[in-house]
């Protein structure tokens, strides 16, 4: 009797090929969980005990984010600007209106000007790109008085929420696509310290108001920068209804990871919530924020 040999009954190298192939998988779907824990422990600086989720390069470089403020000379290469801001532009926006502008300055002298506005950081000066995120109320307000229509809405401290919130967006998609390319980047909200001066070096018309900056280049790798830490889940999630006595247990925590943390940058081993509370202790430690209502009234914002 002979052995027939059908499409269903596999032959012992079909076989072979098959569980070299299931081997490979498995292999591959535990190098992926490895990474994936090891993404979410450096993110927590805490063993991650809830189970795994599907896991893929998107969310290692999300996971792996971390500000760098100290960079190479490295130019960024050609088009790189363009590809950014095409990523920025595909971020949602509040009923397509699209409030938002950014200016690109690579010109050293402006750079260092900008760095003094802003605190005097010297990250604004080392990155060879530095982006200044606008909400930018003025391109419909002018549209607006092209076609003689009424514009009233702008007026509104509503309106400005849309624009910041729109340009917060579009920067952080622009930010997801540097690192995704290997750059890295820093957002400066201390561009905020002084706005009606730097709106004067940017040319800004009128109702446009500068929300942070964002230093760009290549990591200098002689100067690394670490993952930071983030706040336990049951700190900033909530099922179902907002959970305010939990919280303490997590950020006591995390004022530990956060201490160990910055010893291990040399740094203060100050926990998270001294840190932070330093930053509102007083009107002085906003560093010229305080005023922001005055400046956003001198740069034609109504806030109605
Ligand atoms: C809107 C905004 C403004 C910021 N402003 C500054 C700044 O002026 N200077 C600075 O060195 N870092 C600034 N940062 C970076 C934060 O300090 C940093 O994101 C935070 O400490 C968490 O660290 P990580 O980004 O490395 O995870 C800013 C971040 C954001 C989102």
């Amino acid at each position: 009797m002979s052995t027939v040999t059908t499409s269903d009954t596999p032959d012992a190298a079909t076989l072979s090929t098959a569980n070299t192939t299931h081997a490979v998988q498995a292999d591959q779907a535990n190098h992926a969980a490895a990474a994936a824990t090891r993404a979410l422990e450096a993110r927590y600086g805490a063993p991650w005990s809830a189970p795994l989720p599907a896991w893929n390069a998107t969310l290692d470089a999300l996971l792996a984010h971390r500000s760098v403020r100290n960079y190479t000379s490295q130019p960024l290469p050609e088009g790189t600007l363009e590809t950014l801001i095409a990523a920025a532009q595909s971020a949602s926006t509040s009923s397509n209106l699209q409030t938002w502008s950014v200016v690109a300055i690579e010109d050293p002298e402006r750079k260092a000007r900008l760095a003094k506005l802003a605190a005097d950081q010297s990250q604004i000066r080392e990155a060879p790109l530095f982006l200044v995120w606008l909400a930018d109320l003025n391109r419909l307000e002018a549209a607006a008085g092209r076609s003689g229509a009424s514009a009233e809405g702008l007026h509104y401290l509503e309106t400005l929420f849309v624009g910041v919130i729109d340009a917060a967006l579009a920067a952080q998609n622009a930010v997801v696509a540097l690192e995704s390319l290997g750059m890295n980047a820093v957002y400066i909200g201390a561009i905020r310290n002084q706005p009606e001066q730097v709106a004067a070096e940017l040319g800004l018309p009128p109702r446009v108001l500068p929300v942070f900056g964002l230093c760009v280049g290549y990591a200098d790798a002689s100067r690394p920068a670490q993952v930071k830490p983030r706040l336990p889940q049951p700190v900033v999630l909530h099922r179902e209804q907002y959970d305010a006595p939990s919280q303490q247990h997590g950020i006591a925590q995390y004022d530990d990871v956060m201490g160990a943390f910055q010893s291990s940058q040399g740094l203060s081993a100050a926990g998270w919530t001294s840190r932070s509370l330093a930053r509102w202790r007083s009107r002085e430690s906003l560093h010229g924020r305080d005023r922001l209502r005055d400046a956003l009234h001198a740069l034609g914002f109504e806030l109605r």
